[in-house]
């Protein structure tokens, strides 16, 4: 039986980790000019291999409010996603409820129109969905992980499931008004 559920667990995660090749490749398509992610990528990182491992840089200037872009650091997928106006205050709204892993949206957004987050869910590693309008985004509209039903908000602050703690922040700094690094 935990053989059964580990595999059935191990195959949707790989699932998932496929489905997250292809919404990255879906989403660079999607995005208008998000083409330039990649040249901008390695363009930006003369060092070549070295430094594009332990650093990514990208643009956010072409990430229409709403939507979001999914880039690659350090093997991971994370999400950057333009936020509304709406989202924001809902983020800043819940700073005070009643939070499982308990962050301001302040701490986790540098730039509140611009939420990044290391796009692994904290449960056991799947990739949560939300990054597509068309995606579900569980009941605090922000990110939702099927693999076992974790809902994160749109500061993606771990709110009902499994999962025991935010999506990461990880270090990132703005080199511009669009231009961010992350590492
Ligand atoms: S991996 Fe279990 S809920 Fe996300």
């Amino acid at each position: 039986m935990a053989n059964t559920a580990h595999a059935h667990a191990a195959a949707a995660q790989g699932e998932t980790r496929r489905d997250f090749l292809l919404h990255s490749t879906i989403a660079v398509g999607a995005v208008g000019g998000a083409m330039m992610v990649w040249p901008l990528i390695h363009s930006m990182n003369p060092a070549a291999d070295t430094l594009s491992l332990s650093t990514t840089e990208f643009s956010v200037a072409g990430i229409a409010e709403g939507s979001g872009i999914t880039v690659v650091w350090r093997g991971k997928p994370v999400f950057v996603r333009h936020r509304t106006a709406a989202e924001i205050e809902t983020a800043k709204k819940d700073d005070t409820a009643d939070l499982r892993d308990p962050q301001t949206d302040a701490v986790r957004a540098q730039k509140p129109d611009f939420l990044i987050l290391v796009g692994i869910c904290t449960h056991l590693g799947c990739i949560p969905l939300g990054m597509k309008a068309t995606e579900p985004r569980g009941d605090f509209g922000g990110w939702f992980c099927p693999c076992h039903g974790s809902h994160y908000d749109t500061s993606g602050r771990i709110r009902r499931g499994p999962a025991p703690a935010n999506l990461e922040v990880p270090p990132y700094t703005f080199l511009s008004d669009t231009t961010v690094r992350i590492g």
